[in-house]
């Protein structure tokens, strides 16, 4: 990317919708590039050459929510149900500890039941014990995305010592998120009442949108960014929405959505001729690739001092997204640390990375991937995000 910044290099900027919408629009690479390589330059005042890893497990596929675009919703046709032992998991936790990964994700479909509730609450108590060590008096941190709960049950698991929570919005779009989410057991307000809770609460929250979703306009996901500022939150994690098979949205809803005037993906007509991007056929997915790009860096720009995930969807559409997404905006970055036996059943969207793979090939890849970009790996560290640390 180069290093000199063509934009003043301010703290975090201040854009209306209007000025966000015409960067989401960017027209030539070069535009592209003054934009990446300013966000570049605020990764790097903030987070140096510093790169963080959260080990995730995914450690359950079951679900209670439907979305029409998720390979794990509730009535997909063909995916196998699974559950991790709690051995399976409070060993991936001490694998974690002991390659000094930091912190824990847990990540699983939505179950609000008791049993499911008391399970997770089981596994804060056992991780928090089998890895309290020197290097962690307070064991390795732990991150919990399991959906929509009840206030009670997040604070619940918040005395139990997780402290980070990631609930994506997928799109502040209200009309939009309806759309894609059936209307039985979702609410865009509840959603939002959930986000809200987690910050009362004390957790670091997290949140973040899909790019590209059939419908979406710009307008849109410069409001998304707006929202992240306005919601003050400690990380961001976004990717473009990929169709996935047996899916509604995918199967059902695509022609009529592609239909859709506004659609961020017909406004595109980025010269990509002299682009090393032109190796794509999947002309869709290239042109939300390079929206989340462009958005990576917007907030970036916005909300300096977040934690921003570049997450594996990025490297679906591109062998190398998210060493773009590291260079650009990103600090974080999840290896997988699910048992391989699982991982083709936690498959949210076609042509997902690393479902080949066992955790220990996923630390020496995104190692590799952090060093050919310059950066390096923070170990035996929570590492929080500065934003949160200074409130
Ligand atoms: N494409 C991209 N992202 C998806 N997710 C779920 N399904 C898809 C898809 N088809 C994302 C959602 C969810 C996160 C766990 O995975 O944003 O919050």
């Amino acid at each position: 990317l180069g290093s000199k910044p063509t934009y003043p290099n301010v703290k975090g900027w201040k854009f209306t919708e209007k000025e966000l919408t015409r960067l989401l629009s960017n027209r030539t690479h070069s535009e592209d590039l003054v934009l990446f390589k300013t966000a570049a330059s605020a990764t790097e005042r903030e987070f140096g050459n510093e790169t963080y890893f959260r080990g995730i497990a995914e450690f359950s596929n079951k679900c209670e929510k439907d979305c029409n675009y998720c390979g794990i919703r509730k009535s997909h046709p063909i995916v196998q149900r699974f559950d991790m032992s709690d051995k399976e998991v409070v060993d991936a936790a001490k694998w974690v500890a002991e390659y000094g990964y930091g912190c824990l994700l847990l990540q699983s479909g939505e179950r609000t039941v008791k049993k499911e509730n008391e399970r997770v609450s089981r596994l804060i108590r056992a991780i928090k014990k089998e890895t309290t060590s020197k290097t962690y008096p307070k064991g390795i941190g732990i991150i919990l995305s399991v959906g929509e709960q009840k206030p009670e049950v997040y604070k619940e698991w918040f005395d139990l010592g997780a402290h980070r929570y990631l609930l994506r919005i997928e799109t502040t779009n209200r009309d939009l998120y309806h759309k894609i989410h059936p209307s039985f057991n979702h609410s865009f307000e509840t959603r939002v009442q959930c986000l809200k809770s987690l910050r009362d609460i004390g957790y670091q929250v997290g949140s973040g949108v899909m790019i590209g979703i059939p419908g979406q306009s710009l307008l849109d996901l410069a409001r998304d960014l707006l929202w992240y500022r306005q919601m003050d939150l400690d990380m961001i994690g976004m990717g473009p929405y990929i169709h996935s098979q047996h899916t509604p949205m995918c199967e059902e809803f695509e022609k009529d959505y592609w239909q859709v005037q506004n659609n961020v993906t017909d406004k595109d007509d980025w010269d990509w001729r002299d682009s090393d991007f032109a190796q794509y056929r999947d002309m869709e997915n290239w042109k939300r690739y390079r929206l989340t790009l462009r958005m990576l860096a917007l907030t970036r720009l916005m909300c300096f001092d977040c934690n921003i995930a570049a997450t594996t969807a990025l490297q679906a559409i591109d062998p190398f997204g998210r060493e773009r997404a590291l260079e650009i905006a990103a600090n974080v970055v999840m290896p997988i640390v699910t048992p391989k036996k699982y991982r083709k059943n936690y498959v949210l969207y076609d042509g997902k990375p690393c479902v080949e793979e066992g955790k220990e090939e996923c630390r020496g890849c995104l190692q590799a991937r952090v060093l050919s970009v310059g950066k390096r790996v923070v170990y035996d560290q929570w590492n929080d995000p500065p934003h949160f640390l200074r409130k």
